[in-house]
């Protein structure tokens, strides 16, 4: 493709706004066209505030999705709320236009579904905002762990209620949180393991590869702790099973009135095992004579990995987009719309199985079982 990458924006509000600033630093992207129903969301002045040295001169501005298609484009990022689909994301691939989508890119399978064939169909490029995987630390695990043969991977994140954002849609206008803190309400996030555990999820499939099943609990919040629409869980415990037969678990609490977060991971192979320490991460293995001659010293255990410097990964998951787009490559990409569907089945079938009082949930009957089918639709 010769030319600068013509992109639009849909929704900007917290991340859309950081996908403007990435955008605004690469060369090769002519930012188009924003659009948002909230004209306060598309006023410069609140732009400029979060993009420096941002100017409008040059970019349409629009309240409608309809309008954003009838500017000349080549690519669409989708920064809205999960639950806000409309069929845009699908009009937008079947007009021929490279797709960038918010995870979670929807709350129900069978629109995520749709999305992708519509991509597939299509043949544009597709990808969803996993820019965790862009991270130096994570890719060096990556490639440390290719040859090794995982066993269980740990992730304990202790989260607090009050640290989620305002968000920057008009939740109160919509039927929803009269706060906008939208992330910690159930129906618009569709709980903290879909719209923040598929973060740590998908990251585990970059190490551990694809979910083959998933097994959940999560304890309700007491009535009497829900306040503003916060009323998702206050703690997650989910088991997701891997095709190679390794395990990853991922506990997670949102409670209120502790305002102290903290987190544990831990990757254990079968010789050995990595955590991510302060420093970066670290694996404890040893690599003497077996068995050894004598006591083994602790100190030469722990082997650093070596690791690139640390940047910004959002500017990294959009340059792979820029370049795959430009040259319609997907493998400029860390993943794909397809490749990230298992991401997306893993957590809507955590959620599934905590319905089914912790049932285990077998990926491939979630997607096809007709038991399922009223798990998977999007309601009316
Ligand atoms: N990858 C990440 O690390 C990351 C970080 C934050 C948010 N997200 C995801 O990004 C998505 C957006 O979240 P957010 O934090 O920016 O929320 P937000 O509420 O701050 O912003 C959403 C914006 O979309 C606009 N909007 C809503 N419906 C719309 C529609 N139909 N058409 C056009 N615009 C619409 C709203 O007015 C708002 O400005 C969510 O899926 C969220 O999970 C991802």
């Amino acid at each position: 493709m010769a030319g600068r990458l013509r992109v639009g924006i849909v929704g900007l509000g917290q991340r859309g706004l950081q996908h403007l600033g990435a955008l605004w630093h690469i060369p090769e992207t002519q930012v188009a066209v924003l659009c948002d129903p909230f004209s306060e969301n598309l006023a410069e002045e609140k732009l400029r505030r979060f993009v420096p040295g941002l100017s409008l001169a040059g970019i349409r501005t629009c309240d409608r999705f309809e309008s954003l298609l009838d500017t000349p484009l080549d690519a669409v990022y989708f920064c809205i709320p999960p639950g806000r689909h409309q069929g845009e994301l699908i009009r937008a691939a079947e007009k021929g236009l490279h797709v960038f989508a918010e995870k979670p890119v929807s709350l129900f399978l069978d629109e995520a579904l749709e999305m992708e064939r519509a991509i597939q169909r299509a043949g544009v490029v597709g990808t969803v905002g996993f820019q965790q995987r862009h991270d130096t630390w994570h890719l060096a695990i990556r490639d440390f762990l290719r040859d090794k043969r995982l066993v269980l991977l740990t992730q304990v994140t202790n989260g607090t209620l009050e640290s989620h954002s305002i968000k920057h849609t008009r939740t109160e206008e919509l039927g929803g949180p009269s706060n906008r803190v939208w992330a910690a309400n159930l129906a618009w996030s569709g709980s903290t393991v879909v719209e923040a555990g598929i973060h740590p999820l998908d990251l585990m499939r970059f190490w551990a590869g694809e979910v083959a099943w998933v097994r959940a609990n999560y304890i309700p919040r007491a009535p009497e702790d829900i306040a503003d629409g916060g009323d998702n869980p206050c703690g997650y415990a989910v088991t997701f099973g891997f095709a190679s037969g390794a395990v990853g678990t991922l506990n997670f609490t949102r409670l209120r009135r502790t305002f102290w977060g903290d987190g544990y991971q831990d990757l254990a192979w079968d010789h050995g095992h990595l955590q991510i320490e302060a420093e970066g991460p670290v694996a404890y293995y040893y690599e003497g004579p077996y068995p050894p001659q004598g006591k083994v010293d602790p100190a030469a255990l722990r082997h650093p990995l070596q690791t690139g410097p640390r940047g910004d990964t959002t500017l990294a998951i959009s340059r792979a987009f820029v370049d795959a787009a430009q040259k319609g490559d997907a493998s400029f990409l860390l993943n794909t719309f397809s490749s990230s569907m298992n991401s997306h089945t893993a957590v809507l079938g955590a959620n599934l199985s905590d319905q089914l009082g912790g049932e285990k949930v077998d990926l491939k009957e979630f997607l096809t079982h007709p038991k399922y089918t009223a798990f998977r639709r999007k309601p009316a």
